[in-house]
C-alpha cells in the first residue's frame, strides 16, 4: 500500500464493522470470547488481554502510520517501556539512556530495572560519537528520545541506529514529541518505536496510554508474547478513544507547529528570555538533523527566564490560557515548570533540569489569544 499518512490514520485496521457496517471499530466491551467447540476460536479472540478487537484497531492503524511490522498498544507509556525492556534485556545487560530524557523514564531505569541488574547509562546523545564511544559489550539497547523532554535536544536517528547495528544493539526511539505524522523513526533504522499515546496521538488529554512499534515481525511476535504475559494492555475504551485522537493526527500537528513557530517569535524577542529551546531555530545545534528527519519542528517549546527559578514559576502560575500541567501534546495549550513538576525525579541526577526553565505544549487555540496570555504573564 502506498496511501497518504492521513489516509493510513482514517482506515489502518478499520474496515467497516462485518456485522452492521459501523464506519468506527466498536468498543468491544468484553473480556472473554465463546468457542465453536474447544479451540474453535472465531476470528482468533480467546481472551481481552490477549486480543480485543477494538485494540487490534488501533494497533494495526499504530503500525501502519509508524511503517512498522506489528503494533502493540498498553495502558501507559510507561508500560509499553517497562514490556519493550523487560522483553530484550536481562540481568547483566547495559542501556545507554538520553542524558536529557523524560523524569518518568529516568526513573523506570534508576529506582526500577537497576535492581534487576540492568545497567544504565546517561550520554549525550545528540552527539554519534559520544555515543560510540559509550557503547560496551553488554549494552543491548540504545535508548532515545528525539526531540527529548524538556530541553528539546535532537538525535541523528540513522546516525545512531548504525552504531548501535554495529554492536549487535537495538535502537529504541521514544517518538511521543514528535509524533508518527513529524517523524518516522523505522524508515530511519530503528528496531522499534515507543509512544505515550496520552500525548500527541490520543491528543485530547483525555486518555493514558502507550505503544511499541516492532520494524521486525520477529521482534513484534516477541513484544505480543510479554504484553500478554505481563499484562499491562490497554483497555478497549482506551483504545478506542485513542483511536479516534489518532486519526485526526495530521491535522492537529499542523497547527501546533503553526502556532508553535509564532509562540517562539515572541519569545525569541522578548527581553525576559534568555534561551528559546526549539530546534525549528537555525541556531539550535540539531536544526540540521531535525529538518532532516522531521516533517515539522513540532509543538513543543522551551524556554529559560531571566531571573532565575522564583521568575520561572512565576510565568507558570501567571499564565493563564496556557494551563498549569503536567502532560503535553492535548488540543489545549500547557505550561509547566519541569525542575518541580515533570522532572522532579531527576533532581540531583545527571538528568537534572535547569531551574529556569519553563515548558510549553502549544495548543491549536487562535495563535493571538496564546502570545496574548504569555506575553502578559512574562510581564
Ligand atoms: C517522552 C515521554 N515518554 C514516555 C512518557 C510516559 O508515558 P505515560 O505517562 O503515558 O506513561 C512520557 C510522559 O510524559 C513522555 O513525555
Amino acid at each position: 500500500m502506498n496511501e497518504g499518512f492521513e489516509t493510513l490514520a482514517i482506515h489502518a485496521g478499520q474496515e467497516a464493522d462485518p456485522h452492521t457496517g459501523a464506519v468506527v471499530p466498536p468498543i468491544y466491551a468484553v473480556s472473554t470470547y465463546k468457542q465453536d467447540g474447544v479451540g474453535g476460536l472465531r476470528a482468533g479472540y480467546e481472551y481481552s488481554r490477549s486480543a480485543n478487537p477494538t485494540r487490534t484497531a488501533l494497533e494495526e492503524c499504530l503500525a501502519a502510520v509508524e511503517g512498522g511490522a506489528r503494533g502493540l498498544a498498553f495502558a501507559s507509556g510507561l508500560a509499553a517501556e517497562d514490556t519493550l525492556l523487560r522483553t530484550v534485556c536481562a540481568p547483566g545487560d547495559h542501556v545507554l539512556i538520553p542524558d536529557d530524557a523524560y523524569g518518568g523514564t529516568f526513573r523506570l531505569f534508576a529506582k526500577v530495572l537497576e535492581r534487576w541488574g540492568v545497567a544504565y547509562e546517561p550520554v549525550s546523545i545528540g552527539d554519534v560519537d559520544a555515543v560510540r564511544a559509550a557503547v560496551r559489550p553488554e549494552t543491548k539497547v540504545i535508548w532515545v528520545e528525539t526531540p527529548t523532554n524538556p530541553l528539546l535536544g535532537i538525535a541523528d536517528i540513522a546516525g545512531l541506529a548504525s552504531v548501535a547495528h554495529d554492536a549487535g544493539a537495538l535502537l529504541a526511539v521514544d517518538n511521543t514529541f514528535a509524533s508518527p505524522y513529524l517523524q518516522q523513526p523505522i524508515g530511519l533504522g530503528a528496531d522499534v518505536v515507543i509512544h505515550s499515546t496520552t500525548k500527541y496521538v490520543g491528543g485530547h488529554s483525555d486518555v493514558v496510554g502507550g505503544a511499541l512499534v516492532a520494524a521486525s515481525a520477529e521482534l513484534g511476535e516477541r513484544l505480543a508474547y510479554h504484553q500478554n504475559a505481563m499484562g499491562a494492555v490497554a483497555g478497549p475504551f482506551d483504545a478506542w478513544l485513542t483511536l479516534r485522537g489518532l486519526k485526526t493526527l495530521a491535522v492537529r500537528m499542523e497547527r501546533h507547529c503553526d502556532n508553535a513557530e509564532r509562540v517562539v517569535e515572541l519569545l525569541t524577542s522578548h527581553p525576559k528570555v534568555t534561551q528559546v529551546l526549539y530546534p525549528g531555530l537555525p541556531e539550535h545545534p540539531g536544526h540540521e538533523v531535525a529538518a532532516k528527519q522531521m516533517r515539522r519542528f513540532g509543538g513543543m517549546v522551551s524556554f529559560r527566564v531571566a531571573g532565575g527559578e522564583q521568575a520561572a514559576v512565576e510565568v507558570c502560575n501567571q499564565a493563564k490560557l496556557f494551563t498549569l500541567g503536567e502532560s503535553l501534546g492535548g488540543v489545549e495549550s500547557l505550561i509547566e515548570h519541569p525542575g518541580r513538576m515533570t522532572h522532579a525525579s531527576a533532581a540531583g541526577s545527571p538528568l537534572e533540569v535547569p531551574a529556569d526553565l519553563v515548558r510549553l505544549s502549544v495548543g491549536i487555540e487562535t495563535a493571538d489569544d496564546l502570545l496574548a496570555d504569555l506575553s502578559r504573564a512574562l510581564g
